[in-house]
């Protein structure tokens, strides 16, 4: 897959680096000049994979947006045409939301005809970066009311090595699952069981 990612940060640096190692094509939409985080990233992926927003979401048909929320205001300026794509949303607007939307998903949503889906938020970027515990992937979540969207997502949650990606539900439960990704900050933060634990559902 092509894919553009907007926000290079901890979650988008992450990810980057799983996806080229899986074989994608990834190109970062990135602020000029470029950051101390994102050189730092360019020296693990390669500084020809960094473009101006517009240029990367153009060359693009999935695009994580993994910026802060409130962000989406000025990234959704610079979008375009994305009917058609992907946009997955990895951010969390429990702390700020991108007013007047709740979330960065409803933004999506409402201003653009493109397949959107929430997902990659839900617990740190280290177990992005790597989800495996005892050789076993964790699982990744995503909600949202576009089928193709998911497919995507869950395509590129495994291509990570989560175990599975599993579907929370429609639009409905979107702000459910940022409030999934606040119990994960509770524990890991707050409680202070730190950042190397994760969430998998068993079954029997
Ligand atoms: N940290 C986690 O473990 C974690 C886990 C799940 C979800 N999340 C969510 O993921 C999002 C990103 O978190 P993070 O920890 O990765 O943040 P971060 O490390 O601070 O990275 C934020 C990125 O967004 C970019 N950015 C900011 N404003 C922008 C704009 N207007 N246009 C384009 N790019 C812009 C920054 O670019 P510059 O470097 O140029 O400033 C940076 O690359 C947040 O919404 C957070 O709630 C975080």
């Amino acid at each position: 897959m092509n894919i553009a990612i907007i926000g290079s940060g901890n979650v988008g640096g992450s990810l980057a680096q799983q996806w080229i190692k899986a074989g994608h094509n990834v190109l970062i939409g990135a602020q000029f000049p470029l950051s101390e985080k994102n050189i730092s990233l360019a020296t693990k992926i390669g500084e020809d994979r960094f473009a101006v927003v517009e240029n990367a979401i153009k060359q693009c048909e999935v695009i994580l947006i993994a910026t802060p929320p409130e962000a989406i205001l000025k990234i959704l300026e610079k979008l375009g045409d994305v009917t058609g794509k992907t946009i997955i949303d990895a951010t969390n607007a429990i702390m700020k939301a991108p007013e007047p939307y709740q979330t960065v998903y409803h933004a999506l949503a409402d201003k653009t005809n493109a397949e959107v889906v929430k997902c990659f938020n839900t617990t740190g970027f280290e177990n992005m970066l790597n989800p495996l515990y005892q050789d076993e992937g964790i699982d990744m979540f995503m909600a949202g009311d576009s089928d193709k969207a998911k497919e995507v997502a869950k395509k590129l949650a495994l291509d990570c090595g989560f175990g599975s990606c599993i579907d929370f539900g429609k639009s409905d439960k979107v702000e459910l699952l940022e409030k999934f990704a606040l119990s994960w900050i509770n524990l890991a933060i707050m409680q202070g069981m730190g950042r190397n634990i994760a969430f998998k559902v068993l079954h029997r």
